[in-house]
This record gives C-alpha cells, sequence and structure tokens, in this order.
C-alpha cells in the first residue's frame, strides 16, 4: 500500500498589536519619512499587519498555532512524532525554534528542527515533513511558519518597513492511505542572495553587518512572477492534473499584484485565490499557513477542495505544493 501524508488540522495566530497603514504614516512622519495609505494598499495590497510585542518570541506565536492546529486534527501534542518549524526569525542563534516550540508543548523526544526558506519556507517544510511521512520515518507531524519580522525591519527604510508582520500558522499532516499531498516542486537560485537579504550575521560576541532587512522590491517582483507561473505549472504536471483542477490557490502573500498576476497567467478566475494579505500583511514563512488556515475557518477552503500552495523569497528559494485538502 502507498503511504501518502494529508492535512489533519490547520491553526494559526496573530499577535494582538493590529497597526495600520494610517498608524505606520505616523510613526514614520516622526522620522522625516513620507508614506500614506493610498500608496500602500494601491501598490500591495496591505491595509494592516500585526507587531509582536518586543518580549514575545517566535515559539510562542507558534505554540498558540499549533495548540489550534492539533486542536482541530484532533490530536494530543504527545502524538505528534515530528516538528518543523519555517522561520526566518528564530527565537535564537541555537538551538531551533522548533525544539523551544517542543519544549512549551510539553513533548520530548520527537525529531524537531527549523527550515530556513525565507518565505518559501512553509512550502519547504510541508515537502520535507511529507517525504518523511511517505518513507515512513513519522506518521503525525506538525508543521509551522513562525515569524517575528517587525524585529528585523528597518524602519528609516520605508520600501520595506510597511510590507511585513508578525504571525504564525501550522497544519497537522498525518500519514493516509490516501492522498492528502499530491505533488510538490522546490527550487533555489543562490545568484539573487543580494536581493532580499538581512546581510548582518553574529561573530566574537558582536553583530557584523547590518543586521535589518534590505530589498529590492522591483527585482523581487519580477522574480516572482515568472518563478511562481513555472512551479504551479511543473507541480500541476507532476500531478497529472491541470489548472482547472485547483479549488483555491493560496500563493505566499506579500503582494496583491504578484498574487493576481499569477492567477491571471494560470487563467484562473481571482476569486479562487486566498488574500490575507489585507490584513497580515507579508508574513514571510507564516503567510501560506495562516491564508489557509483564515480560509478554513470562514469557510472557503472544504475538505476535499484541491489547494496550490506557492511560496517565494529571499535566497531567491520558491516552490508548490499541490494537495487534496
Ligand atoms: O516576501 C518575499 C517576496 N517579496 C515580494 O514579493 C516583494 C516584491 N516587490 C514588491 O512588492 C514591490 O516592488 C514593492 C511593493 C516593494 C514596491 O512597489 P513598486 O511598485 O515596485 O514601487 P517602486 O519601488 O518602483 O517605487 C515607486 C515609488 C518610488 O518613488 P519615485 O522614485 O517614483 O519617486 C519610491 O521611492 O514609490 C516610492 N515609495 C514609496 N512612497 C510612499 C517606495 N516606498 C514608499 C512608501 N510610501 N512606503
Amino acid at each position: 500500500m502507498t503511504r501518502h501524508s494529508r492535512i489533519a488540522g490547520t491553526g494559526s495566530y496573530l499577535p494582538p498589536k493590529r497597526v495600520t497603514n494610517a498608524d505606520l504614516a505616523q510613526q514614520l512622519a516622526a522620522r522625516g519619512l513620507e508614506t500614506s495609505d493610498t500608496w500602500i494598499v494601491e501598490r500591495t495590497g496591505i491595509r494592516a499587519r500585526h507587531f509582536a510585542e518586543p518580549d514575545v518570541p517566535s515559539s510562542d506565536l507558534a505554540l498558540h498555532a499549533a495548540r489550534q492546529a492539533l486542536e482541530s486534527a484532533g490530536r494530543k501534542a504527545s502524538e505528534i512524532d515530528l516538528i518543523i518549524v519555517a522561520t526566518s526569525t528564530p527565537d535564537m542563534v541555537f538551538p531551533s525554534t522548533a525544539t523551544i516550540l517542543q519544549n512549551k508543548l510539553g513533548v520530548a523526544g520527537c525529531p524537531a528542527f527549523d527550515v530556513q526558506a525565507v518565505c518559501s519556507g512553509f512550502v519547504y517544510a510541508l515537502t520535507v515533513a511529507d517525504s518523511l511521512i511517505r518513507t515512513g520515518t513519522a506518521k503525525c507531524a506538525l508543521v509551522i511558519g513562525a515569524e517575528v519580522f517587525s524585529r528585523i525591519l528597518d524602519f528609516d527604510d520605508r520600501t520595506t518597513c510597511v510590507l511585513f508582520g508578525d504571525g504564525a500558522g501550522a497544519v497537522v499532516l498525518e500519514a493516509s492511505e490516501t492522498p492528502g499531498i499530491l505533488a510538490t516542486d522546490l527550487h533555489a537560485d543562490g545568484k539573487h542572495v543580494e536581493i532580499l537579504c538581512v546581510p548582518g550575521g553574529v561573530s566574537g560576541g558582536k553583530v557584523h553587518g547590518n543586521p535589518l532587512l534590505r530589498m529590492d522590491g522591483q527585482a523581487v517582483f519580477k522574480l516572482a512572477v515568472g518563478v511562481l507561473e513555472e512551479a504551479a505549472r511543473a507541480t500541476l504536471a507532476k500531478a497529472g492534473k491541470t489548472e482547472a483542477d485547483i479549488d483555491w490557490l493560496i500563493p505566499h502573500q506579500a503582494n496583491i499584484r504578484i498574487m493576481m498576476g499569477t492567477a491571471r497567467k494560470l487563467k484562473m478566475s481571482q476569486d479562487k485565490v486566498i488574500v490575507t494579505v489585507d490584513e497580515h500583511g507579508n508574513t514571510s514563512a507564516a503567510s501560506i499557513p495562516l491564508a489557509l488556515d483564515v480560509a478554513v475557518r470562514t469557510g472557503k477552503v472544504k475538505k476535499g477542495d484541491t489547494l496550490m500552495l506557492e511560496g517565494v523569497g529571499g535566497g531567491f528559494t520558491w516552490g508548490a505544493v499541490l494537495l487534496d485538502f
């Protein structure tokens, strides 16, 4: 019997502090920078984002999302035999946020590790968990994207600080006789490191280089639209499906123009795109599982629907997962 993996439950968490575009415009004005709700909405589709309090790490956001996903899957934390956290804003240099989360969940013993693929992190993590389940290494995995991007934003750079937010999303992925995950497709091209990065690092007890996010937005935009179409088509081909089989497109939530551009290229109606970028901003690795959970809880995504999840981001990394929910 072929072994597959299937999503058994979803969860998410946003820190309570909601920051509107108007709030940000006011904050930036105090630094002598000009921005506006109109500019941010027209260029990105973002209206608000959530910021965690300074003492709240990614693992705390992940814990809330994980508990909700476990509850919706009808599982106890003790039944989890694999924890993968996708994050670019880990609690510590080491150990992994996944091991910190494991301890907060009150369990021990199962493997736990982080995946670092920036905004493609959740798609990477889901692919790794799917592989470990299909090879029999795990039966019941917790796969999470969790970020506190507000910590690495440069509030003197209006071209980036208005784009990102904090949050976490989680799924429980279980072994199943029926698929589940139908096909996956992952890629990276390290020659584009410079267009989206946090160049600083820790050495000799000091931070060396700039520890804040830098992005060439236009270069990222151009690459993103192309690779998202390619990854979607490659994933469909692997599964022997076509665009017409997709019920919902759940792309990385960075910019509404990129998301709708991808839908247009795939000849999909805009109504089939799950959009949370307006209320969440870009939450990097958390954006796809957050959007998925919102879509499930608002009754859009239903059991049996075919979903195309797509990530793209720093590295440059990109990828897609096609699944029956
Ligand atoms: O998560 C990983 C993936 N990341 C992405 O997918 C992000 C991809 N890139 C983008 O989403 C877009 O490139 C941005 C939203 C970052 C920028 O939008 P754009 O349409 O490419 O704008 P632009 O960079 O061409 O800037 C247009 C103008 C510039 O002024 P001038 O040179 O035309 O006078 C900017 O200085 O808008 C100005 N500008 C702003 N104005 C008000 C840039 N940021 C702001 C701002 N408020 N916050």
